[in-house]
């Protein structure tokens, strides 16, 4: 059995880079979303985020005014936890920190009031089995990894743990292929699933590189961007992804395996630390305005 039309209301937790970018790839869907944000300014900021999102998009054409305005007006934000109570799916996208979701799926537990509700996580790396725990109904938990430009990236690896359904996959891939036109691929329950597993350790390594004084941040780039035709380099990239991110993905993929290519190299500790987070705080490898 396939979703059919069931999945029409979604829930978001979180209006960060990711959860922003998932309301609105949903919204865009004609899917009707609720996101939960901690605090009236939390949600305000998480509307105007989604917002200038949506701008852009009509700036180059992607969309008409007339659609932003239809997706505008398919989302709401809201400090309201009780708000996701009625809804066909949520989607927690809140910071990589174990405890913090860990929370989350107790507290979904308790208000998502469709027994058929699925309860998934966008998370990078944690594996979806900790999370399926810490509710009464492991069997609808399930991992929705999205990637970042959210409106812009095509891919989606969705994560069962050992106890999800088989029904809740068939669903949930139908959401992404054919509800969201994202193209899913399926992962085992391991943390870093697949893309993280394979693209976190390049990341540390130019890391590391930039630490022994190897070559430039800037040459390392240009070296992968010039010499492989990636889009961008990829201390470029952790900038974008976020280093307080990439350090929380590569310490739960150490704590899975123990490897010491997943391990975070000095640098990224004490550029965390310095607040030092890449573009959503201003600086990282490089500067933003
Ligand atoms: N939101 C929405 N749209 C965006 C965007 C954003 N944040 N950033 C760029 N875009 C759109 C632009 O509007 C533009 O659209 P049009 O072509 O229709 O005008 C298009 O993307 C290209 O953007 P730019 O011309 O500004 O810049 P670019 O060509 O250098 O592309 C990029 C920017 C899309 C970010 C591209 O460099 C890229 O794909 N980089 C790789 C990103 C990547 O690898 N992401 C995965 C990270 S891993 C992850 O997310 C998983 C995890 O768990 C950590």
């Amino acid at each position: 059995m396939t979703s059919g039309p069931d999945i029409r209301s979604i829930g978001v937790v979180g209006s960060g880079l990711m959860g922003a970018g998932i309301t609105e790839v949903c919204a865009r869907a004609g899917l009707d979303v609720v996101v939960r944000e901690v605090s009236p300014e939390a949600a305000a900021a998480g509307r105007q985020r989604i917002t200038a999102s949506l701008d852009r998009a009509l700036r180059s054409g992607k969309i008409a005014e007339k659609e932003r305005d239809a997706a505008l007006g398919r989302i709401r934000v809201t400090d309201d936890f009780d708000a996701l109570a009625d809804r066909d799916a949520v989607i927690e996208a809140i910071a990589e920190d174990e405890r913090l979701k860990t929370e989350v799926f107790a507290a979904l537990d308790k208000v998502v009031k469709r027994e058929d509700a699925i309860l998934a996580s966008n998370t990078s790396s944690i594996p979806i089995m900790k999370l399926a725990v810490a509710t009464t109904r492991p069997q609808h938990v399930i991992g929705i990894h999205f990637f970042n430009p959210v409106p812009v990236l095509g891919l989606v690896e969705i994560v069962p743990s050992l106890l999800t359904s088989r029904h809740v996959i068939a669903r949930t891939e139908h959401l992404v292929d054919e509800v969201l036109g994202k193209q899913a691929i399926r992962a085992q329950d391991r943390a870093g699933f697949i893309v993280n597993a394979l693209l976190i350790p390049s990341l540390l390594s130019a890391i590391r590189m930039v630490e022994s004084g190897t070559a430039t941040a800037k040459d390392i780039d240009t070296g992968m961007v010039l010499g492989c035709a990636h889009p961008m380099g990829p201390l470029r990239l952790a900038d974008l992804i976020g280093l307080d991110t990439v350090g929380a993905i590569a310490a739960s993929m150490y704590e899975e395996y123990k490897e010491p290519l997943y391990s975070a190299p000095p640098l990224l500790l004490r550029m965390i630390e310095a607040g030092l987070l890449g573009r959503k705080s201003g600086h990282g490898f490089y500067p933003y305005d």
